[in-house]
C-alpha cells in the first residue's frame, strides 16, 4: 500500500513498529547474552543513567549504507547506537551508547554521524557529552568509510575538550577506534571484568609478537587503572559505574563558561579539627595519610577520588568546601614518601589543567622529598613528565591555595604550586620543611670535603650529625619561606578547614589570564 492510501491509524502503527524495530537491537538472543555477561542493554543504561523520563532520543530510524558483503540485507533501525539528550540531577548532557547486539557496537559511517550530530549540539548549547562504550571499534564491512567517521569524532572530541566536560565509560570489549575516542576524553571509567580497551587484541598481538596474553591481562579494568593510567575509575558492574558518572558530574560546570553547581553545605565552615594538629609523625621520614587531611578539612569528611589505583603517591580528586567544587592534588608520604616520579606528575598535571579549563579551584596539600632520582626515571623522561605538572600549575588560572604540611624539598617546592608560579594563598603548617633538600642530602654534598678529612668513622658520624642538626634547624620549618613572603601564612593545623574557606570567598573574584597565544606548548 502506497504512504498516501494509509489511514491515519496505520500511519500511527507504523512508527510504533519501526520504534519497536529499533528498540529491538540486535535481537533477544543477543541481548540476553549481554544479560548473562552482567551487562545492562544500552538503552537500560540510558535509562539508568539519566533523570528519570527525561531521555530525548534522535536519529533513531538511521541506518547504515553499506552494500557490500550482504550487509545491504542486514539494515536495523538506529544502526546500533542510541544517540540523544536527556538531564542529570536536572542539567543537560548528551549522551551516546553503543548497542554490542547489532555488529558488535561497531561503528558506521551513519552512526558515526549520529554522534557528530549530538557533539555539535552540546558544544552549540554548552552542555558535557557521556559516550558509554562498548563496541568492536571500525566496522570491518565498511572499510574506509567507518575510518572516516572515526576521524571525525575525534576531530569532535578535541574541539570539545575545554569546552564542555566528556566523559567516557567503558562497558564491554572496546578496540581501535573506540578506545582512542575515550583516552581524548576528560575521565574514563571501566566495569571490572566485562570492560576491555586495547588498540590491537590478543590474536593480533600473537600473529605480530608472538606474545601470549589474556582479554583481561591486556586491557581490563585493572590493567587501565593500575598500569596503565588509560582509565581513571573501575567500578564493579554497570549499575555502579552509571552511578559514578552522575557523582562525577556533580562536581563540574556544564561548559566551561560556567561555573560548578554549588551544594548547601551544612558543616560549619569554622569547624575546627584538633586531630590535624597531631597528624604529622614526630619523626620526618614517617608515613602518615594525606587523605586523612583532606577528609578531615572538606565538607562532610567526603573526597571523590580520582584515578586512586595509579601513581598512589599523588592523590587527585574533587571534594566541596562550603558547599563550592574544588579540585585536590595531594603529595602522598604514606606511599613511596609522596616523591614526584613520571606516573605522578602526569596524572597531576592532567586533573590540575581539567579543573582550569572548568574553572574548578585548586587546593593543593604539599609533601613532598623531590623527584624520584635513578636511571629509570631519567631514561623515562622524568624532566619532560615533571615539567608537564609544572607547566600546569603554572599556566592554571583559577584560584589556587596551598596548604605545606611537612616536606616542600627541592624543585619539587616550585611544582607543587608555589607562591612564585602564580599560586593565590600558601599556607604552611608548623610542621613544615621548606629547603632545597634534606638535611642529610645536603650535608653529604655541602661538607663532603669536611666529612672525608674526619679521621675516624666516629669522628665522620659526630660531624655529619652535627651539620644535620644546624641544617634542620635553619630550614626544617617555615619561617625562613614566611618571612621572605613565600608563605602568606603558618597556621595552626586544626584551622585549615577555616583558613581554605575564608581564602576560597576571597578569590571568588578572581580574574587571571594569560598571553593571548594560539595555545602553549606543554611538554608532552
Ligand atoms: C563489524 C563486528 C566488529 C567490527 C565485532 N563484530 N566487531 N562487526 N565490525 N569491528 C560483530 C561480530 O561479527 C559478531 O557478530 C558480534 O559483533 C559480536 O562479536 P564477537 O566476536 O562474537 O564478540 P566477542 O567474542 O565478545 O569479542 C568482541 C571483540 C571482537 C573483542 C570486540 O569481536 C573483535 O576483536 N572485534 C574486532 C575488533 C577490531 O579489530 N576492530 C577494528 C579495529 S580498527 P554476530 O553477527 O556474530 O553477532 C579501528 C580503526 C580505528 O577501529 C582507528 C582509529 C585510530
Amino acid at each position: 500500500m502506497s504512504p498516501h492510501n494509509k489511514t491515519l491509524q496505520q500511519k500511527l502503527e507504523e512508527l510504533k513498529r519501526r520504534d519497536a524495530l529499533a528498540e529491538a537491537g540486535g535481537g533477544a538472543e543477543r541481548r540476553e547474552r549481554q544479560h548473562k555477561e552482567g551487562k545492562m542493554a544500552a538503552r537500560e543504561r540510558i535509562e539508568f543513567l539519566l533523570d528519570e523520563g527525561t531521555f530525548e532520543e534522535l536519529d533513531k530510524m538511521v541506518t547504515h549504507g553499506c552494500q557490500d558483503f550482504g550487509m545491504e540485507k542486514q539494515k536495523i533501525f538506529g544502526d546500533g547506537f542510541v544517540t540523544g539528550y536527556g538531564r542529570i540531577e536536572g542539567r543537560l548532557v548528551f549522551v551516546f551508547a553503543q548497542d554490542f547486539t547489532v555488529f558488535g557496537g561497531s561503528l558506521s559511517e551513519a552512526n558515526a554521524g549520529k554522534i557528530v550530530k549530538i557533539m555539535d549540539t552540546a558544544m552549540r548549547v554548552g552542555a558535557p557529552v557521556i559516550g558509554l562504550n562498548d563496541s568492536g571499534g571500525a566496522r570491518i564491512q565498511e572499510g574506509v568509510m567507518s575510518l572516516a567517521g572515526y576521524a571525525d569524532i575525534f576531530l569532535r572530541n578535541t574541539l570539545a575538550s575545554g569546552v564542555v566536560p566528556q566523559i567516557s565509560a567503558i562497558m564491554g570489549p572496546c578496540a581501535g577506534g573506540a578506545v582512542y575516542s575515550p583516552a581524548i576524553t576528560d575521565f574514563t571509567l571501566m566495569v571490572d571484568k566485562t570492560s576491555y580497551m586495547f588498540v590491537t587484541g590478543p590474536d593480533v598481538i600473537k600473529t605480530v609478537t608472538h606474545e601470549e596474553v589474556t582479554k583481561e591481562q591486556l586491557g581490563g579494568a585493572t590493567t587501565h587503572n593500575e598500569t596503565s593510567g588509560v582509565a581513571h575509575f573501575i567500578a564493579h558492574d554497570d549499575a555502579e559505574c552509571l552511578s559514578m558518572i552522575r557523582e562525577l558530574l556533580s562536581f563540574m560546570p556544564s561548559n566551561n563558561i560556567d561555573d560548578p553547581p554549588r551544594k548547601a553545605c551544612t558543616d560549619p565552615i569554622d569547624r575546627a579539627d584538633p586531630e590535624l594538629d597531631s597528624l604529622i609523625p614526630a619523626e620526618s621520614n614517617q608515613p602518615y595519610d594525606i587523605k586523612d587531611a583532606i577528609q578531615r578539612v572538606m565538607d562532610d569528611g567526603y573526597f571523590f577520588e580520582v584515578h586512586d589505583h595509579y601513581a598512589k603517591n599523588i592523590v587527585v580528586g574533587f571534594a566541596r568546601l562550603n558547599g563550592r567544587s574544588v579540585g585536590v592534588v595531594a603529595n602522598q608520604p604514606a606511599f613511596l614518601a609522596g616523591v614526584l616520579d613520571i606516573n605522578a606528575s602526569v596524572k597531576a598535571a592532567r586533573f590540575v589543567r581539567f579543573c582550569d579549563a572548568f574553572n574548578i579551584p585548586l587546593i593543593t596539600f604539599e609533601d613532598v622529598p623531590g623527584f624520584l632520582p635513578g636511571t629509570v626515571q631519567e631514561f623515562g623522561g622524568i624532566i619532560r613528565h615533571g615539567a608537564k605538572l609544572l607547566y600546569a600549575f603554572a599556566e592554571a588560572t583559577v584560584p589556587k591555595i596551598t596548604v605545606i604540611t611537612r616536606k616542600a624539598y627541592g624543585g619539587a617546592y616550585c611544582v607543587m604550586s608555589s607562591k612564585h608560579i602564580r599560586t593565590d594563598m600558601n599556607f604552611a603548617w608548623p610542621t613544615a620543611e621548606i629547603a632545597v633538600m634534606g638535611p642529610e642530602g645536603a650535608v653529604n654534598i655541602v661538607y663532603k670535603r669536611e666529612l672525608e678529612k674526619a679521621k675516624s668513622a666516629e669522628e665522620m658520624a659526630a660531624l655529619r650529625a652535627e651539620k644535620i642538626d644546624e641544617f634542620r634547624e635553619r630550614f626544617a620549618n617555615p619561617y625562613v619561606a614566611a618571612e621572605k613572603g613565600y608563605v602568606d601564612a603558618v597556621i595552626q593545623p586544626r584551622e585549615t578547614r577555616k583558613k581554605l574557606i575564608d581564602a576560597l570567598e576571597m578569590l571568588q573574584g578572581k580574574r587571571d589570564k594569560n598571553p593571548p597565544k594560539k595555545h602553549g606548548n606543554i611538554p608532552l
